[in-house]
Parts: structure tokens; sequence; C-alpha cells
């Protein structure tokens, strides 16, 4: 599968999700490609990091350049069983790379209003896109939620409104356990001390987008 992992909202777990999916599948087996579409490069530094610490890398590239990413994916993605793109923050030429040659979008959001209200503006880039790419199915995971409250349900019964775009029936909480596993390139089940939940709501994730 090609996955993007995008959102026009910035700092929603993007970078996080895409490293984390990308670990995951090579745990399993899978042959993966993970693609930085990210000026900043988050990911790519988490592989170096990752990489320094002596753990098994995995094949990672860059392309802010949305063209040049489109073109590196068509050429290169028969080499691979899947191929994660980190789309970056915001509307960029990357996100809509990305999305014209994925066959699946991810869209973290976290529960709150802004975040939620974003969704609307990825929508209509999703409708743009649709127009060339109409198979492109988009999927929203519910990122970071909280331990209690109400802010998680309202913001799923939100997103569930929204045409085009399916609601995960799965979620991951807000732990710290995957904010450290990324920044030091580790995958959720590698991380120590090992956090059972992460690890289990990372596994469902995965089961999700990709055994379906
Ligand atoms: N489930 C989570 N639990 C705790 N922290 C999280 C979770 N998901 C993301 N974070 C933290 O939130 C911050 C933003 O995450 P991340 O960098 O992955 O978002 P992004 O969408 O890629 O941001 P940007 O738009 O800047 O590229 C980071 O500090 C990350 O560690
Ligand atoms: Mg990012």
């Amino acid at each position: 599968m090609i996955l993007t992992v995008g959102n026009t909202k910035g700092g929603v777990g993007k970078s996080t999700l895409a490293l984390q999916l990308a670990l995951a599948l090579t745990a399993r087996g899978q042959r993966v490609w993970l693609i930085d579409g990210d000026r900043q490069e988050t990911c790519l530094s988490a592989i170096t990091v990752r990489a320094d610490g002596g753990r098994p890398s995995i094949a990672a590239a860059a392309y802010p350049d949305g063209r040049a990413l489109r073109i590196q994916v068509k050429e290169q993605a028969k080499h691979y069983d899947h191929v994660i793109i980190d789309a970056g923050g915001r509307d960029s030429t990357a996100l809509r790379g990305g999305l014209l040659v994925s066959d699946a979008v991810l869209i973290p959001f976290f529960p709150r209003s802004f975040d939620v209200w974003a969704l609307n503006d990825v929508a209509a880039v999703l409708a743009d896109i649709r127009v060339e790419n109409d198979g492109l199915k988009a999927m929203a995971v519910l990122n970071a939620a909280d331990p209690q409250g109400s802010d998680n349900e309202e913001a799923s019964d939100a997103i569930a409104d929204i045409p085009g775009i399916e609601l995960l029936p799965v979620r991951l909480s807000r732990r710290k356990a995957f904010a450290h596993a990324s920044g030091a390139g580790l995958h959720i089940d590698e991380y120590r001390p090992r956090d059972a939940a992460a690890i289990a709501e990372m596994a469902a994730l995965v089961d999700t987008i990709f055994a379906g």
C-alpha cells in the first residue's frame, strides 16, 4: 500500500505515526520505504538517531518537492510492499504529490476544536485530489486522546459527519512513550520502559489499516 500520513494542520502526529507505521511494518517482515516530505526532515532525523543507536535502519528518503516525490514513488514503489509518506505540515506540494500517488491517506487529529475544524480544509483538498485519484481512501484517526473527559467523543462525532473521510474505530492515547520512542527512532515495541498499552494501541492501528 502507498499511504500518505497527512493533514493541513501542523503538530497532530503525522511524523510520529508515519515513523511508527514504517517501523511496525518492517518488524512484521514487510519491505517498507519511508518518505519524508517535510523540509524539516523529522522522520529522517529520527532514522538517523536510530542508526546512531545501533538499530537496523530502514529505507528512507526525503522529497520535500511534490513533483519529485510523485516521480520517485511511481518509479520505485514496485520494490516495496508499502510506501509510507510523511507529508509534513500545511497544504504543501509534498502533501498533494503524496495524495496523488497514494492508495490511502491517514489523517491524525487531536481531540481539540481547531484540529476538528481543520479537517474541513483537508476534505476540500481531498475533493480536489480525487478528480485525479478517485480511489483515494481517507482514514481519520484520533491521536493523543485524553485519558478522560468528553473531548474525545465530541471530536470523533464531529469528524464522523465529514463526507469522504472515514473515522477509524481505533485511537491512540496521549502517552509519553509514543513521543520518546519516536524521538529515539524506535518502534514502540523496542522502547523501554515497555508500555504495553501503547504497544497494543499501535498494533491495533496497524491491523486496522493494513489487514483490512
Ligand atoms: N499519541 C501521542 N502521545 C504523546 N505525544 C504525542 C503523540 N502524538 C504526537 N505526539 C507529540 O506531539 C508533537 C507533534 O507530533 P509530530 O511531530 O509527530 O506532529 P506533526 O504532525 O508531524 O507535526 P508537523 O506538522 O510540525 O510536521 C511531538 O512532540 C510528538 O512527540
Ligand atoms: Mg511532522
